[in-house]
């Protein structure tokens, strides 16, 4: 049995320019130990399916249908005490806005041993021990004088280290990392997502959202492509990135800047997102697609297998019945390495 099954889910935001259908039809899995990577553009869900998992959501999103089960257990509808113990316990999550994430009031330690409190049975002074020791876990030097100390006398990829000491604060089987490098540079980021891999040897199963392909590549086993709420394919890394069999997903790849890329060669997907107040009918991503056919206009593509049964991807291109007569002759350049 996966660690975390997503099925269905279904989120909406009642806001006064309309409802916005912010996660549609969204299933997953996530094995025990597993680094699932979440990618797609701004405004894909990603955040907000990742909150709905913790019944995070405020006003005016609500979860309108759908299934989360953690370890085979539905959280949908759990009661208080349940969220809580799923809340650090069995999930810990690196929230996406880093500035939220510590508060400057109180000290490091101070806010990793609270977390602690909540999580575990732990109290007083053997709280305190174990917020230094996962401070020290975390990889922050003299981790006992850290303790003492302030946020704002934290750089970046320190304060960054201990909101993950936070998140390990209930020993959790699943971490969530929502944009966990965006904000630190190249070098530090390099570093957390060696945090990353370190946690994750220990069997600490990841979810990692990023706008960064490359970032998922390097660190990811499985990769999962949301676009305008939904899931438009899933895959091993290596299968995503050398295999893309959804139109968004090649174009996501063609749109990476590598090194010694001349600028004009620095392709983006035309378009951008559709308002998910009024989606355009049939397949969301028709408008930008250089392949759709009529048939795209109409039909809402399921996500099937191609390629082999881990490999699922939402296109009318791959869907047997579907009234579509086209190729999709993707043509992926991944280091320099063509592949066809
Ligand atoms: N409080 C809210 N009220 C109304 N709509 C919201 C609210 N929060 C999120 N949304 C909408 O839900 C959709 C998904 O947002 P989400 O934050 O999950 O995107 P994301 O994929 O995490 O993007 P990013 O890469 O920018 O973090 C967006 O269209 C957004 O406008
Ligand atoms: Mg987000």
């Amino acid at each position: 049995m996966a660690l975390l099954e997503v099925e269905d889910l279904d989120v909406r935001f009642y806001t006064e320019g309309g409802v916005v259908h912010a996660v549609d039809g969204l299933s997953y899995t996530l094995d025990r130990g597993e680094r699932l990577g979440v990618v797609g553009e701004s405004g894909a869900g990603k955040t907000v399916a990742a909150l709905a998992i913790l019944d995070l959501l405020d006003d005016p999103g609500r979860i309108e249908g759908g299934s989360i089960r953690v370890d085979g257990e539905e959280v949908l509808g759990a009661d208080p005490e349940r969220l809580r113990r799923l809340r650090g316990g069995e999930v810990g999550m690196v929230f996406q806005d880093p500035e939220t994430a510590l508060d400057p009031v109180y000290t490091v330690g101070e806010q990793v041993a609270e977390a602690v409190r909540v999580h575990t049975d732990l109290d007083g002074a053997a709280a305190d021990d174990r917020a230094v020791s996962l401070l020290d876990r975390v990889g922050i030097p003299d981790p006992a004088t850290r303790a003492t100390q302030y946020p704002h006398e934290f750089s970046g990829g320190m304060a960054q280290r201990a909101v993950v000491a936070i998140a390990l604060a209930g020993d959790p089987d699943l971490l969530i990392a929502d944009e966990p490098t965006t904000a630190l540079d190249v070098t530090i980021q390099a570093q957390l997502l060696d945090l990353l891999d370190e946690l994750a040897a220990d069997d600490l199963a990841v979810q990692l959202i990023s706008h960064d392909l490359g970032v998922v590549a390097e660190f990811c086993d499985r990769a999962l492509v949301m676009y305008a709420g939904q899931a438009v394919e899933s895959a091993s890394v290596d299968d995503l990135f050398y295999r893309p069999q959804h139109p968004y997903t090649a174009g996501l790849l063609s749109a990476v800047p590598r090194i010694g890329d001349d600028r004009d060669r620095l392709r983006t997907i035309p378009g951008s997102t559709p308002d998910l107040a009024a989606p355009p009918p049939g397949c969301r991503f028709h408008p930008r697609c250089p392949y759709a056919e009529d048939a795209c206009t109409k039909r809402d593509p399921p996500l099937v297998a191609v390629d082999g049964d881990d490999h699922r991807a939402a296109c009318l291109a791959h869907v047997d019945d579907a009234d579509f007569d086209g190729d999709l002759d993707f043509y992926v350049e991944v280091d320099g390495e063509a592949d066809p």
